[in-house]
C-alpha cells in the first residue's frame, strides 16, 4: 500500500490543503478509526464492569477486546499486563509515583537519559526528591548518540530505575534499548521505556525487549486522543506497586478505614475508563496491522531519506541528525541558519505547512544542544514526497522573506 493510497483514509485532508508534518505531537486518524468509535457509543456504549443488563456486559466484552489487541501488539505475556490511561503522561507518572516512591531508597540512583521528554524527567525530578536519591543524566556524543561508555558509566550498582526513550520526540534518533537494558538488569535495575515514539512507527516486542515496564499514547498512532497505554510484567504490578489513583472499580473491598485493591489491570484504573477511545485505539491497531508494521517503517524510512536528501540541499539550513538514517526514525529537527524557529514555523505555516516550533517539551535536550528551538518536521504513513516538497519550497520562500528583511536592517 503507498502512502497516496493510505493518504485516501485520511478526511481531514479533503477539507484542509495542508502538508501535515506534525504527527510527533499528534497524528491524523483514519475513518475506519472514527468509524468503529461512533459504532461503539451507537451500538455497545453503556458502564463496564457496573451492569448486570447485556449492554453493559456488550460494553465490557469491547473493553476487555481492545486490551487483548493492545497486548497481542505489543506481544505481552497476558491483557492484564496492560492497564489503560489517559496518554504516556500519566502512565509515566503512574509507575514514578507507584513504584518508584515505593521502591527507591535514599543514596539509589534513578538514571534517565538526556533526550528525554519532560514526561519522563520532571516526575523522576520529583521522586527522587522525596527520596533522597540521585537522577543521572546518560548523555549525547555529537552524533546525538549514547556510548557504550556513557551506558556503563552511569548505570552502576546504585541505580534501582533506567527510564529511557525508544525514539527521542526531538531527534527521531532510537536509543540502544537493547544494551541499555542488559546493563540494567544485570546491575538489578528496572527498566521503564517511554514508547510515545516508537510504538507507531516500529514493530514493539516488550518480551523480546525484555522491559519491566513500557507505555505509550493512544493519539500518535491514530486512535482517539485520551487514551494511553502502560505495560508493566505482571508480578511488578500485582506485587511491587500500590495503586497511583483510588476510586472506583479498583478496590477489592472497602471498610470505613481500610481498603483490599483488586488485581491488575483494575488495581490502576479507577473510575469510568475511556471505552471509546479504547475502541478506538483497537481499531488503529487493525488499521496499522493491515498495512503490516514492516511496510510502515519502509514507507517512513523512504519519506525520512528523501526529506534529508532534500532538506540537505538548502546551505542555508542546519540540520539535526544522524548521519547514518537506520537509527533515526520519522523526525527531523532543523532551524534556518541565524533564524528564529518561530518566526521559520510562522513561514511555513502561511505555506499550509504543519510543523512544531520550540523545546518540544524537552528543554534539557535543547540547552544541552545548546540551541534556543528547533523546527521539526514529523512524519507518518499518510505523507507523500509531495508534502516533503511544500516544505522545501516553504523554506526556500521563507529564506528569501529573511534575506530580504536582512538587507533592510543593515
Ligand atoms: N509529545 C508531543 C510532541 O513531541 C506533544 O510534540
Amino acid at each position: 500500500m503507498s502512502p497516496e493510497t493510505i493518504r485516501k483514509d485520511f478526511k481531514i485532508f479533503e477539507n484542509r490543503d495542508i502538508a501535515y508534518l506534525d504527527s510527533g505531537a499528534t497524528s491524523q486518524r483514519p475513518y475506519q478509526v472514527l468509524k468503529a468509535v461512533e459504532e461503539y457509543y451507537n451500538k455497545n456504549n453503556a458502564n463496564p464492569h457496573r451492569g448486570t443488563y447485556d449492554l453493559s456486559i456488550d460494553s465490557t466484552a469491547e473493553y476487555d477486546k481492545a486490551r487483548a489487541k493492545v497486548a497481542k501488539f505489543i506481544n505481552a505475556k497476558r491483557p492484564e499486563e496492560i492497564v489503560f490511561t489517559k496518554n504516556a503522561t500519566e502512565s509515566l507518572n503512574l509507575v514514578a509515583n507507584s513504584y518508584g516512591l515505593e521502591n527507591l531508597q535514599e543514596g539509589d540512583n534513578v538514571v534517565i537519559s538526556i533526550m528525554e521528554h519532560h514526561s519522563n524527567l520532571v516526575p523522576w525530578q520529583k521522586v527522587t526528591k522525596i527520596k533522597n536519591a540521585k537522577l543521572e543524566y546518560m548523555y549525547i556524543n555529537e552524533n546525538y548518540e549514547i556510548t557504550d561508555e556513557e551506558i556503563n558509566k552511569k548505570i552502576t550498582e546504585k541505580t534501582k530505575i533506567v527510564s529511557i526513550t525508544e525514539i527521542s520526540n526531538v531527534l527521531g534518533v532510537k536509543t540502544p534499548l537493547e544494551k541499555i537494558i542488559k546493563r540494567a538488569h544485570d546491575v538489578g535495575a528496572v527498566v521503564i521505556v517511554d514508547g510515545a515514539q516508537s510504538v507507531p512507527h516500529i514493530k514493539v516486542d516488550v518480551q523480546k525487549m525484555d522491559a519491566d515496564f513500557f507505555v505509550f499514547s493512544g493519539h500518535k498512532l491514530m486512535s482517539p486522543m485520551g487514551i494511553g497505554v502502560l505495560y508493566g510484567k505482571y508480578e511488578l504490578l500485582d506485587k511491587k506497586m500500590t495503586p497511583f489513583l483510588m476510586g472506583g472499580d479498583m478496590i477489592e473491598y472497602v471498610y470505613e478505614q481500610e481498603t483490599t485493591f483488586a488485581k491488575p489491570p483494575s488495581k490502576f484504573e479507577a473510575g469510568t475508563q475511556n471505552i471509546g477511545g479504547a475502541v478506538g485505539l483497537a481499531a488503529a491497531i487493525d488499521y496499522l496491522e493491515n498495512i503490516g508494521m514492516d511496510n510502515v517503517e519502509k514507507i517512513e524510512n523512504e519519506l525520512l531519506e528523501y526529506a534529508k536528501t532534500e532538506m540537505g540541499k538548502l546551505d542555508f539550513v542546519d540540520i539535526y541528525a544522524t548521519k547514518t538514517n537506520e537509527n533515526q526514525i520519522g523526525v527531523l529537527s532543523f532551524n534556518i541558519k541565524d533564524v528564529h524557529p518561530h518566526d521559520t514555523a510562522t513561514i511555513l505555516s502561511s505555506c499550509n505547512v504543519c510543523v512544531r516550533a520550540g523545546d518540544h517539551c524537552a528543554q534539557p535536550l535543547i540547552r544541552f544542544l545548546n540551541l534556543p528551538a528547533t523546527c521539526r518536521a514529523s512524519m507518518y504513513i499518510y505523507n507523500t514526497k509531495e508534502d516533503i516538497d511544500r516544505l522545501i519550497m516553504a523554506l526556500n520562500k521563507a529564506n528569501d522573506m529573511f534575506k530580504k528583511w536582512r538587507k533592510v536592517k543593515k
